[in-house]
């Protein structure tokens, strides 16, 4: 059984990133996939204070392990200043090199409360994980006015974008066995 990592992307208590990471997890499993949320709010932020690059980091690594031991990975994405949070830059800084997200398949989604959903966010983070070699998912969310649209007990009030997720879902699961069959030839 494939096994997908939906991480959510900020350390930010309360986030509406971690609440969408738990309503898109029932939605894989229901595909018969092995589904797990990762937060970056247990990050274990300590052990990287002072530039620990490269240096044996054990809670790094069994936090970093979670994420890219999965078949595929689902990044949630919210914009903080035009961009994605910086924990997240932090944490695949501390990803081991070069390999990193070498040939792992990664979906996105974006949220904001503004306007853009994090559009911006998602495709600076494309351009990193391109650089790092992994396969992106062309079926990408973003959702605007996130407090508006989505709701923890309630889950997604606008029907366009629960279509566009629910087509990521089976979507996303299907790149990752395609590329799974690609890079086995
Ligand atoms: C440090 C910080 C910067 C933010 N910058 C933006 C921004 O540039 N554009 C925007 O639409 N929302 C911005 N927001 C609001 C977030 O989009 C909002 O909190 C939304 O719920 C997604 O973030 P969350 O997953 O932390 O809840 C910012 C929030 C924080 C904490």
């Amino acid at each position: 059984m494939k096994t997908i990592c939906i991480l959510s992307g900020t350390d930010r208590p309360g986030s509406m990133a971690l609440k969408i990471a738990n309503h898109v997890k029932p939605l894989y499993e229901k595909q018969g996939v092995n589904a797990r949320v990762v937060s970056l709010e247990d990050f274990p932020l300590a052990e990287a204070i002072g530039g620990n690059y490269g240096k044996d980091l054990p809670q790094i690594e069994a936090f970093r392990n979670e994420v890219i031991d999965a078949d595929g990975i689902v990044m949630v994405i919210p914009e903080y200043n035009g961009s994605f949070p910086g924990v997240l830059k932090m944490f695949i800084d501390y990803l081991p090199f070069p390999d990193a997200f070498h040939k792992k398949p990664i979906a996105f989604i974006g949220e904001a409360a503004g306007a853009f959903g994090a559009l911006r966010a998602v495709e600076q983070m494309q351009m990193i994980c391109s650089y790092r070699n992994a396969h992106i998912c062309p079926e990408r969310v973003f959702m605007q006015r996130v407090k508006k649209i989505f709701d923890e007990e309630e889950g997604i009030g606008d029907e366009m974008v629960s279509k566009l997720l629910n087509s990521q879902v089976e979507g996303f699961i299907q790149f990752v066995s395609q590329i799974e069959t690609m890079e086995s030839v």
